[in-house]
């Protein structure tokens, strides 16, 4: 009986790397890890030996017999992906080539120190891969008072199997070598040549904070807000304390279908209960359980071949607690993601409130409601035949990506709104040198695409890097006797440093 891997896979390849037959595509050395929506065991190979269970950090992977109703199609979408892989003639790489090799510094070289700015996943991904080096120090610098990022203010609460990640963290946190500064924002309370001056490197990790703005007629009317915003707010980040968001029409309309569009049309809609069995902040179940939302409709200005969510992300939607999803009947799933909800029994596409996904809906404007005042009524989109369609709604979500904003004290790129890098290093774009000592990983260095996994392998390409300059001789050299953390934490309350004595647990140190 083969293994599953079914929703909340996170694409960090651990069970890839647990694998003893190699049963589990794409690798990160393959061209198609970047693109693919997740890893999947070949049903043919698998010798069912769980070791991947064991090493998947967000139980994403199953036993066929264990697989609930909604999970039965990812028996089928594991199976397909390898027999189309065979049909392309995709060769698997052998197994002797992973996991990628440890980090070596040469012999006369001292470990480095290094500061990573940024606690989300790619931060601490490469802090775990910098400390393979025996004797290396990490401090790991961050803004907030709590860590992980993303992984903690992003992923939806009632994704409770992918939110275990944290547990990964939690472990590489109580690493040898590694220390923690929260509540320290790197620019404002430290600058980077002070970071420069104490560690031999900085890695930045700052992810994307800010969201893609859609700058249309009535965009600043009230009701009108941004999937970001919401996603603040049900996750209890610190920045959204005061948001509120209008739920006493029946009808909220989300612009834009990527995940977070799907997670966020789906928190709206699943019943107030199971939401309470979450970690979803209280002032958000709170308007959750009061709302009168009765539908959710999620738009994209493209046809559904195009459509930007995962599928196991839109099989998540389709399955959650009291949720019904619905296509317009003219819609053509022939080929498209969508032909995997007939596979889903009624019931578990059954529900209480509606969300409907739409498409070939351009947004062109945000009108005010016929009360008069500045409260939204309706959002007017185009169609691809000229036509104007408004939609009645009292809330608007933008969900159109994130977007990264300049990090003080390095080069910005303002059409990609990321940082230059070449391989992770810091770069000059006029020049293309290397910034010493400066590098960047995850979505501050690739923008705001992949899982929490993709992180992983990103970071450790940042990391070689990193290892090859110290070996090289390249980086700054911080100054004698400096020390490895800053002077003044703003709120040293909050400061924390984890046990040094803690033993090395994360999950390629174990
Ligand atoms: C709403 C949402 C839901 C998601 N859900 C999932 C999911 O269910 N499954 C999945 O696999 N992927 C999910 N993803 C994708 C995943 O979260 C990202 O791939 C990942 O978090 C990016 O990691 P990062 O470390 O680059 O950025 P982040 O996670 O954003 O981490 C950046 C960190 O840097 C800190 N920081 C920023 N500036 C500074 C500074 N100046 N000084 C100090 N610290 C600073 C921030 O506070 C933050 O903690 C989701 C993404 C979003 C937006
Ligand atoms: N569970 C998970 O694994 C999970 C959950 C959440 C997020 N994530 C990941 O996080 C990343 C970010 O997700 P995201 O949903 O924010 O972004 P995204 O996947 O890039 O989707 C953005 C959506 O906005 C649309 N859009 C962009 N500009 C627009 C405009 N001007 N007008 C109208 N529509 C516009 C896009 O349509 P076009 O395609 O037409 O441009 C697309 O539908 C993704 O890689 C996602 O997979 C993963």
């Amino acid at each position: 009986m083969p293994h599953v891997i079914t929703q909340s896979c996170c694409s960090d390849a651990s069970c890839t790397y647990a694998c003893p037959v190699n049963c589990i595509q794409p690798t990160p050395d393959d061209p198609d890890f970047l693109t693919a929506e997740m890893l999947c065991v070949d049903p043919t190979t698998c010798v069912d030996c769980g070791a991947c269970v064991s090493a998947c950090p967000v139980e994403a992977i199953k036993p066929e017999r264990a697989l609930t109703e909604a999970e039965i199609p990812f028996l089928e979408i594991n199976r397909l992906y390898h027999v189309r892989r065979a049909q392309a003639g995709v060769v698997d790489r052998p197994l002797l080539a992973r996991p990628p090799a440890r980090l070596q510094v040469r012999a006369s070289a001292p470990p480095p120190s290094v500061a990573v700015v940024g606690s989300g996943p790619a931060g601490l991904y490469a802090a775990d891969e910098i400390l393979t080096v025996p004797g290396a120090r990490v401090t790991v610098f961050e803004r907030l008072s709590e860590p992980y990022g993303l992984a903690r203010f992003g992923v939806a609460p009632d994704h409770r199997r992918t939110r275990r990640i944290s547990t990964q963290f939690a472990q590489i946190r109580r690493s040898r070598g590694l220390s923690f500064e929260l509540g320290v924002d790197v620019g404002t309370d430290v600058t980077r040549d002070e970071l420069l001056g104490r560690f031999d490197a900085v890695i930045y990790a700052v992810g994307a904070a800010a969201d893609r703005p859609l700058t249309l007629p009535g965009a600043d009317l009230l009701g009108v807000s941004s999937a970001t915003r919401l996603v603040a707010f049900y996750n209890g980040h610190p920045d959204a304390g005061d948001a509120t968001f209008d739920l006493s029409g029946p009808r909220a309309v989300v612009i834009g279908n990527g995940n977070v569009g799907l997670d966020v049309a789906r928190i709206l809609t699943t019943e107030p209960d199971r939401l309470a069995e979450t970690d979803i902040a209280p002032a958000a179940l709170a308007a959750l359980a009061a709302s009168e939302l009765e539908e959710v409709i999620v738009t994209s200005r493209r046809g559904p071949e195009a459509a930007a969510f995962t599928l196991p992300e839109l099989l998540g939607l389709a399955s959650a607690p009291g949720v019904e999803l619905c296509l317009d009947p003219d819609v053509d799933v022939a080929g498209t993601k969508l032909e995997w909800l007939e596979r889903l029994p009624a019931a578990v596409r059954a529900g209480r409130r509606r969300v409907r996904l739409r498409f070939g809906l351009t947004p062109e404007r945000f009108l005010a409601g016929p009360e008069g005042g500045p409260h939204l009524g309706a959002v007017v989109f185009s169609t691809p035949d000229g036509v104007t369609e408004t939609v009645p709604a009292r809330l608007a979500l933008t969900s159109i990506g994130y977007r990264a904003v300049p990090v003080p004290g390095l080069p910005f790129d303002p059409e990609s709104h990321t940082v230059p890098h070449a391989a992770g290093r810091v770069i000059d774009p006029t020049t293309g040198a290397p910034l010493p000592g400066t590098y960047v990983t995850g979505w501050i260095k690739r923008g705001p695409s992949g899982f929490l996994g993709t992180n992983r392998s990103d970071a450790q390409e940042t990391v070689r890097s990193l290892i090859e300059d110290h070996n090289a001789g390249r980086l700054g050299g911080r100054q004698p006797g400096g020390s490895t953390g800053v002077p003044v934490a703003p709120n040293g309350d909050n400061r924390e440093r984890a046990p040094m004595s803690a033993p090395v647990r994360s999950s390629r140190h174990a």
